[in-house]
């Protein structure tokens, strides 16, 4: 077997493998993020850091499912200055990537200028479409506030950002979507984050399997790729070209990566299954991939990336 090509970049940095762990995913303390480090992931993005560090919402926050995992964390993150001070720490080792969520815009904008304020460029993705915040939209289904949000954004911001939105269901919505996001100079968007507000019953118990919000939460695992897919190739097709997609939702499987790919992402993000199995989990699906693209004649994923076939 010939080892294929699985190298990509992110936001114009160049990284080994396409595949690398979703926000929120073995990404919030020391300890995750060495392991991160340590593992074969393409790079490392953190958990979404606030301003001040967050305990989130009450426990039990998490519960995964064979076909899936609800959560309704609340943004438990250690802080901005801990993550940047993480990155600082390991130097060239491995590209290491910000996500950051923010309460309001003066808090959005208080990071962002902290960020512009460091002598090394942080890749960043702003989290737009976090649905467990109690009391609090997701912000990206007010398209008003996300124009209002990057326009105030890129006035005085100038370091590689992108946003990562929650998943919509209407073809107005998404060509609504992408006709705003084209107007910035955005590096790249990530689909999806989890859909919100669902709720998973325990039916011996008769009872929801989580604290927070009477038992609703956002939804991950393998029942959300089809919604993921179709977000993914959706703004593929929409957004200008430099902006990149990058897919994250329902990947269990080296063929999970390659159908994101195919809809066109450029990297391909991990969430539940790296919950489930542990930062090992990159290793395998990298195998897997490989399998794929040579039983494929594929070398790289350039060579099928965006090449999905429609019937007609
Ligand atoms: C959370 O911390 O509630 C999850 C983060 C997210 O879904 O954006």
């Amino acid at each position: 077997m010939t080892q294929a090509d699985l190298s990509t970049h992110w936001a114009g940095v160049s990284l080994s493998s396409c595949i690398v762990n979703a926000s929120g995913a073995w990404c919030s303390t020391f300890a995750e993020l060495m392991d991160l480090t340590e593992s074969t992931s393409g790079a490392v993005l953190t958990k979404s850091a606030t301003l001040y560090p967050r305990k989130g919402n009450l426990e039990p926050r998490y519960f995964q499912w064979t076909y899936g995992s609800i959560n309704s964390m609340g943004l438990p993150n250690l802080g901005i200055d801990f993550y940047l001070d993480f990155i600082r720490s390991q130097g060239a080792k491995k590209p290491i990537f910000l996500s950051l969520a923010a309460m309001n815009p003066e808090e959005l904008s208080k990071l962002l200028q902290r960020l512009r304020k460091l002598d090394f460029p942080v890749v960043t993705e702003l989290n737009l479409s976090c649905p467990n915040l109690i009391g609090k939209p997701q912000l990206a289904y007010d398209f008003s506030c996300v124009e209002e949000i990057l326009k105030k954004v890129f006035d005085f911001y100038e370091f590689p950002l992108g946003v990562k939105l929650p998943p919509y269901f209407d073809t107005i919505h998404f060509e609504e979507m992408a006709e705003l996001l084209n107007c910035f100079p955005l590096k790249f968007v990530t689909c999806i984050n989890s859909p919100g507000n669902a709720l998973f019953v325990d039916p011996q118990t008769e009872s929801v399997v989580i604290k927070p919000k009477e038992g609703f939460g956002g939804i991950g695992g393998p029942c959300i790729k089809p919604i993921a897919l179709a977000n993914v190739n959706k703004f593929f097709k929409l957004l200008k070209s430099d902006i990149q997609l990058i897919g994250c939702g329902g990947v269990s499987s080296g063929q999970d990566i390659f159908e994101h790919i195919l809809c066109g992402a450029s990297l391909v993000q991990v969430g539940t299954q790296l919950m489930k199995e542990g930062p090992g989990v990159f290793e395998r699906l990298q195998e897997e991939l490989c399998v794929i693209l040579d039983r494929k004649s594929y070398t790289s994923i350039e060579e099928f990336r965006g090449k999905l076939k429609s019937l007609g």
